[in-house]
């Protein structure tokens, strides 16, 4: 196969600290609240993909952490962010609803002005993954299908539904993840037969997770469009990416996957 020649785009990217990490209820199958957990560990590993953000010239902001919120660290579920506009996140279980206006707060101390306090629920880009000028939107699990419109209203942009059946990727951003402006990598059984149809009609090209790499949250990436980081269990994913141009990063971040969380659930991209 002829290689690409791959960029590396810098971003701005908020995360948030694990410093109240844990796992205390469980909305997703991954939860198992009767296994401990390592706080510490966690910070560290966070701390790791932090650095690397840093190091490959992304720009991190940080939000605070608050006590009683563990799956704060999940800052991809905290907002929506498309040319500087912010749709904030209205959470579906009750653990999770105070970090919605947590977020947004974040959003409108600093500086955005057009913010959106939704009138649907939605996980942030949990369920939002921007993809060039279009918008896929998840649906299934968590984000209200009706928030679907109420984005593409917001944003002004095509909003893609597709449906999500299986719960170990109750997220979009456990099944799909977006490689460049016209470049994804999906796992096909996530989704419902005919959002299936919709993703084989719009990426033909896209790569396929295997059972193996979408159990280890491989999905779960961020792409500079160059660089990809993802969990280094995914070996076939990994090898797939290289033949295709990328710098695939694996990163070791599981100690938050026992909250059903990796790498790019701590991330949210706050796109200018
Ligand atoms: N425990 C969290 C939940 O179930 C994990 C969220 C993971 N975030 C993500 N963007 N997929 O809500």
């Amino acid at each position: 196969m002829v290689q690409k020649v791959r960029t590396a785009y810098p971003r701005q990217l908020l995360m948030c600290r694990p410093s109240y990490f844990d796992v205390t209820y469980s909305i997703n199958p991954w939860m198992r609240p009767e296994k401990p957990t390592d706080n510490e560990l966690a910070v560290r590993q966070w701390e790791q993909l932090r650095k690397l953000y840093l190091s490959l010239g992304h720009k991190v902001e940080v939000i605070e952490p608050i006590p009683g919120l563990p799956d704060m660290v999940f800052a991809a579920n905290g907002a929506t962010v498309v040319d500087g506009k912010v749709m904030g996140a209205r959470f579906r279980h009750m653990e999770r609803t105070a970090e919605g206006p947590a977020y947004l707060n974040w959003f409108i101390d600093n500086g955005y002005e057009d913010v959106l306090w939704p009138e649907f629920i939605n996980e942030g880009e949990g369920d939002y993954l921007p993809v060039g000028r279009h918008i896929l939107a998840g649906s299934g699990f968590r984000t209200d299908s009706r928030s679907h419109a109420e984005a593409q209203e917001f944003f002004g942009l095509p909003v893609v539904g597709l449906t999500l059946v299986n719960p170990n990727h109750y997220h979009l951003d456990t099944a799909l993840s977006v490689l460049t402006d016209t470049e994804i990598m999906y796992y096909p059984d996530a989704f419902t037969p005919g959002s299936q149809a919709v993703l084989r009609e719009l990426f033909p090209d896209a790569i396929l997770a295997s059972d193996h790499d979408a159990a280890a949250f491989g999905l779960n990436a961020f792409s500079d469009g160059l660089n990809v980081l993802l969990p280094e269990a995914a070996s076939g994913l990994i090898k797939e990416l290289r033949e295709r141009g990328f710098n695939p990063i694996g990163v070791d971040i599981a100690e938050l996957l026992k909250a059903g969380g990796s790498v790019k659930c701590c991330t949210l991209e706050l796109r200018a």
